[in-house]
């Protein structure tokens, strides 16, 4: 679609609110509203992305930066190229996170930053609750990239745009979010957004993957593959989190792939209209076939990473706008 300079301006001034928050630390940050309110200007960015020129001046004189303590490829990329399309001056710090008094070197980073006057912070961190410390200690709207297995509510929002376009709605769909959900930082954000917006989510994994608690998400909990995404309109794949883990959850990657793994066998007992999801990176062969990952048909993994770059714009919009309101 080819839309005018002026269209996208004048969309962004009739859907552009202020963030109801400071900071953008969690999913349940959102009311509904809220997120109806992001989606709905995220797809105005999306028409831009798509356009030759995509520069506009919403965060003209604002710096962000990026800092990110763990390795990142397209959540950092995403969110420089979001804030750089917005206007905004983007620095990127590449932290490496010292084993040893992590969190001095937070504060201590944090501090140091923040006398250089940022507006926007975007953290990611090992740590659970990085994000939300930092927020406490900066003058200018902290962004939680992905804290420990806590939450990623950037990527929340980016997977139900994708969902949202997809479908052209997300209440009432069935969305099985399936593997690791223990060491899942987005399914946790994915759970408290799709429950706001009145989806109906299954979580499925084996005993080891499944936190002892989910029974008290607002969810199904499966341990059967197949049970699991009977008839769901859209299955959210989850990366196995080698790294987070502690100990042996898994036999091993090959027999994991045999249970777990989303192939076509499995996935035909989802519904017909089925679309399959990944946040990256994903590995193949363990968690989901290659066949299945680039079938374009079926998977909106490419359109997921578009997505990412609209929603945070709409992210870093609304929070300037909410900082031009506290000033
Ligand atoms: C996710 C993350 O880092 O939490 N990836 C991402 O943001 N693109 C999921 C993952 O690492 O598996």
């Amino acid at each position: 679609m080819s839309v005018t300079l002026d269209t996208v301006n004048e969309l962004i001034r009739a859907r552009l609110l202020p963030f109801p928050k400071r900071h953008f630390l969690g999913a349940q940050d959102l009311d509904p509203p809220d997120i109806m309110n992001l989606l709905d200007l995220a797809d105005v960015f999306v028409d831009l992305n798509r356009q030759t020129t995509k520069k506009m001046d919403l965060l003209k004189g604002r710096t962000m930066v990026n800092m990110f303590f763990e390795n990142s490829t397209r959540t950092q990329s995403s969110f420089e190229l979001a804030g750089k399309r917005l206007g905004a001056d983007t620095v990127n710090m590449s932290m490496k996170t010292s084993s040893v008094a992590k969190g001095e070197t937070l504060i201590d980073t944090a501090v140091t930053l923040n006398a250089m006057k940022p507006d926007l912070l975007v953290v990611r961190h090992s740590a659970s609750g990085a994000a939300a410390l930092l927020s406490q200690k900066v003058g200018c709207s902290v962004i939680n990239a992905g804290d420990g297995q806590h939450q990623h509510p950037t990527q929340a929002l980016l997977d139900m745009l994708s969902i949202r376009r997809a479908f052209g709605h997300v209440d009432g769909l069935t969305i099985a979010v399936c593997g690791d959900v223990m060491h899942s930082r987005v399914a946790r954000s994915n759970v408290i957004l799709l429950n706001a917006m009145g989806a109906r989510v299954r979580l499925v994994g084996p005993p080891t993957l499944i936190p002892g608690d989910a029974d008290q998400w607002g969810t199904e909990v499966y341990h059967d593959m197949r049970e699991g995404i009977e008839g769901a309109n859209v299955v959210m794949m989850l990366r196995l989190q080698l790294e987070r883990m502690d100990g042996a959850f898994i036999p091993s990657t090959r027999e994991y792939f045999r249970f777990f793994g989303l192939d076509r066998e499995k996935l035909a007992v989802a519904a017909r209209d089925v679309r399959v999801m990944h946040p990256g990176p994903m590995n193949r062969g363990v968690e989901i076939d290659s066949d299945i990952a680039d079938d374009t048909s079926i998977s909106l993994i490419q359109d997921q990473v578009e997505m990412g770059v609209a929603a945070r714009m709409a992210v870093l919009a609304s929070l300037a706008a909410r900082l031009e309101n506290d000033q």
